[in-house]
């Protein structure tokens, strides 16, 4: 199969691009804008054709779908702290961009995957989501992301687009940005930085481990049925303290760099998803918590070359940002 990857130079969708193409025999090509998120480096080891551009950018898209059987859509600004801090980026990515590649996908009559997140359904105190609770998110992250799964559906119904939506939980695994918590907590805790956690430290996240997101997506893409949603959720939940906590044990950092911060504005308490429609179609996660974390840390740990240039560069000054008052106060 020959599939266009948009958003293929980062975290999930370079994990995906891997597995497509070593598994599959797939032929690729990568659309990336290379944001701050996206680098060449997370795809240095796997054949594919590479194109910088944006989504948003209807010639550059029109090319690179040429002859493509399928698109799948990553590409998104994806950290909501960021979404709180400048929402622009956001509504350009998710409502314009996703708007475009319809348009071409349409025009060119091949069939659409967009990939999505638990949190378009908001948070839930207890119970799990299935793919026909209401959308009801909270940040521009996850407001703009429910607003692309809904333009998303409107292709189905109004032009028959074919058009599938893989719904994921909090993902984690190597190559992942460290501005989210896992990532984050660990270089953190390699450098014997503060481990800031939001609040009270008990919001709950259902932990999916990448490459199982990946497989789900591929999945999903051969079985799915055009028009439908399918929820991707991880086999384990953890509130963020004990995360933290199990970092703190597998790097075999001071317990206290803990420190509780500033919570994050509008903070969903917790994510669930019911992924019983996927499994019948045949996927399962296969990765459970403990294990996944210990090979995520693991691989932080052998591989400084990936992280320490990001570390060192405009990071720094997000960091700040972001963390300077938080941490002060
Ligand atoms: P990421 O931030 O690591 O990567 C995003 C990629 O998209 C980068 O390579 C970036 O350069 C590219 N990109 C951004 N804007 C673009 C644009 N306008 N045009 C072309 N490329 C652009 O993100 P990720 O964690 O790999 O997430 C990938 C997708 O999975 C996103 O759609 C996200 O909403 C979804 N998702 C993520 C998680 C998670 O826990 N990380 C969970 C569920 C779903
Ligand atoms: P994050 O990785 O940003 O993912 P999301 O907000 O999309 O679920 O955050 C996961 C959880 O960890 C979330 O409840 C916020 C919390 N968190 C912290 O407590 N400290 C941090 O430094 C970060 C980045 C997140």
């Amino acid at each position: 199969m020959r599939l266009l990857v948009c958003g293929g130079a980062g975290f999930i969708g370079s994990n995906f691009v891997r597995e497509r193409v070593r598994d599959h025999g797939d032929a690729v090509v990568v659309l990336d804008k290379l944001t701050y998120a996206g680098r060449r480096e997370n795809l240095r080891d796997v054949e594919h054709e590479f194109v910088h551009g944006a989504i948003e950018d209807p010639e550059v898209v029109t090319a690179a779908m040429e002859g493509a059987d399928a698109v799948v859509n990553f590409a998104a600004e994806t950290h909501v702290d960021r979404s709180i801090a400048e929402p622009d980026a956001f509504v350009t990515t998710h409502a314009l961009g996703t708007w475009v590649l319809l348009e071409a996908a349409r025009a060119a009559g091949v069939r659409y995957l967009q990939v999505s997140t638990d949190e378009v359904y908001g948070s839930i105190e207890e119970g799990s989501f299935t793919e026909s609770s209401p959308l009801q998110p909270s940040s521009p992250y996850s407001a703009t992301k429910a607003g692309a799964d809904l333009l998303v559906a409107s292709y189905f119904h109004t032009y028959g687009l074919q058009t599938l939506i893989c719904r994921g939980s909090n993902n984690y695994g190597p190559r992942q940005y460290p501005e989210k918590l896992i990532p984050l907590m660990v270089l953190n805790a390699l450098h014997g930085d503060p481990l800031p956690v939001y609040g009270d430290g008990m919001q709950v996240r259902n932990w999916l481990y990448v490459e199982d997101f990946a497989r789900g997506i591929g999945h999903v893409l051969a079985h799915g049925a055009p028009g439908e949603a399918y929820n991707v959720g991880g086999p384990d939940e953890c509130p963020n303290i004990e995360v933290v906590q199990r970092i703190i044990e597998l790097t075999g950092a001071d317990p206290s760099l803990l420190t509780f911060v500033k919570d994050r504005p509008g903070h969903d308490r917790r994510y669930s998803l019911a992924s019983e429609k996927v499994r019948a179609l045949g996927w399962e996660a296969q990765v459970r918590f403990a294990g996944g974390l210990e090979q995520t840390v693991a691989w932080y740990q052998d591989n400084r070359a990936w992280w320490e240039p990001i570390r060192s560069g405009d990071y720094r000054a997000y960091y700040e940002r972001q963390y300077g008052s938080r941490i002060a106060d």
